[in-house]
């Protein structure tokens, strides 16, 4: 691999130098927002593109603006240091991208914005292939660790030191023997994933939980609702989802930027419909694989080409 380049304090620099003081505000109190975001090779244009970039960057913003943090830049710059990092790395497959604005003043005590505050802005890629290994379906659990609630950590922003609500569900299910899990809310409705979002197939129709569900308002989530819509003719309800209707529902499957579509075929103890990859869940996978690879030419705007 080429060396590879991290942009941090305003200018790229070798990966291994990238690095910041132990007193970072955003290191001792999560004090940070990012984002996710996934380029592929696309093999007709021999080139690589960047999937729903400016979507992407518009909720980094707005992650920032619920903190209060005061972004340096605009999503332009973000995302043209983002295809120019891209070229950098010489990434040639499928490549995770890491844009995180945080307060990088060297403070001591928990306040966002006062006078002196400094945030910043800092950018890597990571290769990735596949997140979770979904060939066959996986079998996930329901977490016994509650979704942070609105009024606490908003799930709606992209908070990094909320993704110890992430952690906490995603390793007590990985050491259950669970390939991922799914968090309820405080209320017990389905929110979502550990770090993704849920849909569920009922009566041949799609349905994800309501925004209002201290979930984050995935990009993914919207994708695959499209492409259901334009492509199947299957509309998606958003409402709050109870537990039992995972037990009940005909076929069901994660949606995110990095798990792309996981199809789930064991919930707990329970078989989803008949344990088998779900026909509307495939033919998702499928589409959305396409989508992002850049062979839907109808969705080409959602691609930026590097
Ligand atoms: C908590 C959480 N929910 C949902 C998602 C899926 O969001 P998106 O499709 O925008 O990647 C993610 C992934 O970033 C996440 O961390």
């Amino acid at each position: 691999m080429s060396e590879q380049y991290a942009y941090l304090r305003g200018g790229f620099l070798p990966l291994n130098d990238a690095t910041i003081s132990v007193r970072t505000h955003a290191f001792l109190y999560g004090t940070a927002v990012f984002e996710g975001i996934k380029a592929y090779w696309l093999p007709e244009a021999g080139r690589m593109g960047v999937f729903r970039m400016a979507e992407h960057y518009k909720r980094l913003l707005q992650s920032a603006h619920i903190l209060g943090l005061q972004p340096t830049l605009t999503a332009e710059q973000m995302g043209d240091l983002t295809v120019d990092l891209i070229k950098r790395n010489q990434c040639q497959g499928a490549t995770y991208i890491r844009p995180i604005i945080y307060k990088s003043d060297l403070r001591i005590g928990p306040i966002l914005t006062v006078d002196g505050t400094q945030d910043d802005f800092c950018l890597f890629t990571v290769p990735m292939d596949g997140y979770l290994d979904v060939e066959k379906g996986i079998h996930v659990g329901v977490s016994s660790w509650r979704r942070l609630d609105d009024n606490a950590i908003p799930a709606r922003a992209k908070v990094n030191g909320a993704y110890v609500n992430t952690a906490l569900a995603k390793t007590d299910g990985h050491k259950s023997g669970f390939a991922d899990m799914i968090v309820l809310t405080n209320q017990g409705h389905v929110a979502e994933g550990s770090a993704m979002n849920l849909f569920l197939v009922r009566d041949g129709q799609l349905v994800t939980s309501a925004i209002t569900e201290n979930i984050l308002e995935g990009i993914t989530r919207s994708t695959i609702a499209e492409l259901a819509e334009k492509e199947l003719g299957i509309k998606t309800i958003s409402r709050p989802i109870d537990r039992t209707e995972l037990y009940i529902a005909d076929e069901a499957f994660f949606v995110g930027t990095a798990t792309e579509v996981a199809p789930i075929v064991k919930i707990e103890h329970r078989t989803v419909g008949d344990g088998n990859v779900g026909s509307i869940t495939q033919k998702l996978k499928d589409l959305y694989s396409k989508a992002t690879h850049g062979l839907l030419p109808k969705y080409g705007d959602w691609i930026t080409q590097v």
